[in-house]
């Protein structure tokens, strides 16, 4: 088709460009017709700029802009002219404009979309996914998917600039499952053998550290198959690095680092550094989470010491079990109704509580339905260990340590969210250190590894590996921005003896171990340097730096929570050809 290519994009024109004569292709946005006269805003990824059809100048142009429908694809050729005073779009950057037409080429018609190409659109998920060429042309997700390619250029520009060296790692690899199910791809030459796709590239990064490239970095692919949630994809993005010859303070810095240059480049945000650090205990215990979100305070005071020799069976069977009695003041809230408090009382049942203590700090004392166990002394105790002003509200829960943690933490989120305490526009960026190096799973009687087998434990912890397991602490270390995690890493083992007493501990036989991960405990008889790393969430770093709710608004094509593809309709089933091929027989 002969048409005219675009002198300039629809965001582009200003009053400086008044009487020239310009050529724009785009898409329909919208349609009026005022007076007589037909005005359409033309579109594109630029922006929008109004074009007019003035049947007095050009019937029969007119006469064919009266059949543009919206998303029709067309090239129209005019002069620039500065609007009439009253008709100046001061919410449009091209505003003080428009194209009066007097050359119009449809080049594609379009069927009525299924929702509106604006910026707040009422439509189910389901149906934005199914039409994602369409959604990818709004606003919001334009920008979301620019800031992504912002953060790509950044974070290659950091790491450049810092000497490490960028390398692709195989999509294809052995199944080596630790946490997640892997994804597997049959192997036609091999029958019966398959290939899984990579959940990090953790073993290979380790294995170019043993290579001699000692500041590696990539921007990669990982493949799981868990269950999803809003910021969970099957497939997603990391931000991959590793270091030689490094300690824990080196990977903060250099993670800082990325950060601080993402905060400025993307949302002109200085954001301070060292981070705040949180060993893995004080978070739960202060916050009731392993990744807190400090942007409020409502922070936990753990009663133990003030309840211990009270005659209230509730609290000192707790505490004599080993458990604790914890809980906040939550400002402003003494005045909370009885309802609103059985519905709170509701909500931490709902998650596993045998109950909610509940009292209400008020000028003539603490008002609470156990005032009669407890007494005005304790009562009192508890308000200044607490440090309650008259008018909080202090919720308590007493459980066993990490159940209660769990409760208080979802309930401090839930009354933040009551509150509106999450200020969208603060960025609160920490460090949690010092997690766990294992967890007991007792349906299958042994431990795993909280971060990953390669991690390894606080040198001043070893003494403890056999014989106190639980209290081993890992030097492993998560970033968190605003009570998600955003990444996590690890010093990594980088001794064989070592490496194989782990193994051991995690229940796994030397020769599963050789099976299983036989390649990387080779490479580490040739000389492996000490060495560590982290991977950054990619896909949830972008979320937060756009405020999205979802990690799927930040992502081109997306898989629903059930794993989908609504678009193009995957997975799906296959050819029985080329299931033979494989090898395959679907049972
Ligand atoms: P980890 O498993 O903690 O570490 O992953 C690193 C970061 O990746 C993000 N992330 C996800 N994002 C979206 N969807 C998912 N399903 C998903 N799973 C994880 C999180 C997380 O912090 N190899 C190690 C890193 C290392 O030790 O160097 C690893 O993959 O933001």
């Amino acid at each position: 088709m002969n048409y005219k290519k675009r002198t300039h994009t629809c965001g582009e024109l200003r009053l400086d460009n008044s009487g020239e004569q310009i050529t724009l292709n785009g898409w329909i946005d919208s349609r009026r017709n005022l007076g007589g006269i037909i005005f359409i805003y033309l579109r594109d990824r630029y922006g929008i700029t109004q074009v007019v059809f003035n049947p007095q100048q050009n019937q029969e142009l007119y006469q064919l802009a009266e059949t543009l429908r919206n998303e029709f694809v067309i090239s129209v050729t005019g002069r620039v002219e500065k609007r009439p005073d009253g008709m100046i779009n001061k919410q449009v950057a091209s505003g003080e404009i428009e194209v009066v037409a007097d050359e119009l080429t449809i080049l594609n018609k379009a069927e009525t979309p299924p929702f509106e190409i604006k910026d707040e659109i009422d439509v189910n998920e389901e149906t934005r996914l199914k039409y994602r060429y369409l959604d990818l042309r709004r606003t919001p997700l334009q920008q979301s998917l620019l800031t992504r390619h912002k953060m790509y250029q950044t974070t290659r520009r950091y790491f450049d600039e810092l000497n490490f060296v960028e390398i692709e790692t195989p999509i294809l690899m052995k199944s080596t499952p630790e946490g997640a199910r892997d994804y597997l791809v049959p192997s036609r030459v091999h029958p019966g053998k398959f290939y899984a796709l990579p959940q990090s590239p953790q073993t290979y990064k380790q294995i170019l550290m043993v290579a001699g490239f000692d500041r590696y970095f990539q921007i990669v692919k990982c493949f799981r198959d868990e269950d999803l949630r809003a910021d969970r994809q099957p497939e997603f993005t990391q931000i991959d690095v590793e270091m030689s010859f490094v300690d824990e303070q080196d990977i903060f810095s250099m993670a800082e680092g990325l950060m601080v240059r993402m905060f400025k480049e993307i949302k002109g945000i200085d954001i301070k550094t060292p981070f705040r650090m949180l060993t893995y205990k004080d978070a739960i215990e202060k916050y009731g989470s392993d990744k807190p979100d400090t942007r409020f305070d409502l922070t936990f005071t753990n009663l133990n010491d003030v309840l211990s020799n009270i005659d209230f069976k509730v609290f000192s069977e707790t505490i004599k079990k080993g458990g604790v009695v914890s809980g906040f003041a939550v400002p402003n809230c003494a005045t909370y109704s009885r309802s609103q408090l059985d519905n709170l009382t509701e909500f931490v049942k709902k998650i596993g509580a045998g109950g909610l203590v509940w009292m209400r700090v008020t000028e003539n004392g603490i008002e609470t339905p156990i005032e009669k166990f407890l007494g005005k002394q304790v009562l009192d105790d508890i308000r200044t260990k607490m440090n309650a002003q008259i008018g909080d509200l202090i919720l308590l829960i007493s459980d066993e340590w990490s159940k209660a943690y769990n409760i208080l933490g979802a309930l401090r989120l839930e009354m933040a969210d009551r509150l509106n305490l999450m200020d969208n526009n603060k960025f609160e960026l920490l460090w949690v250190t010092d997690f766990p190096l294992l967890e007991f799973v007792p349906e299958e009687n042994r431990f795993v590894a909280v971060h990953h087998p390669f991690t390894s434990p606080k040198i001043e912890d070893l003494p403890l590996l056999e014989t106190e397991t639980k209290k081993v602490r890992a030097r492993a270390y998560d970033l968190v921005l605003n009570g998600s995690e955003i990444a996590g890493g690890s010093i990594r083992i980088f001794n064989q003896e070592l490496q194989s007493k782990m193994f051991n501990l995690l229940g796994i036989s030397e020769e599963e171990a050789q099976k299983k991960f036989g390649f990387l405990l080779d490479a580490f008889k040739y000389g492996a340097p000490p060495h560590g790393g982290i991977a950054f969430g990619f896909d949830r770093i972008a979320m937060l730096l756009t405020g999205q709710k979802s990690i799927r608004d930040v992502i081109a094509f997306p898989k629903t929570t059930s794993a989908t593809s609504l678009m193009d309709d995957s997975p799906s089933e296959v050819d029985t050809r080329q299931l033979n091929e494989l090898h395959i027989k679907v049972v």
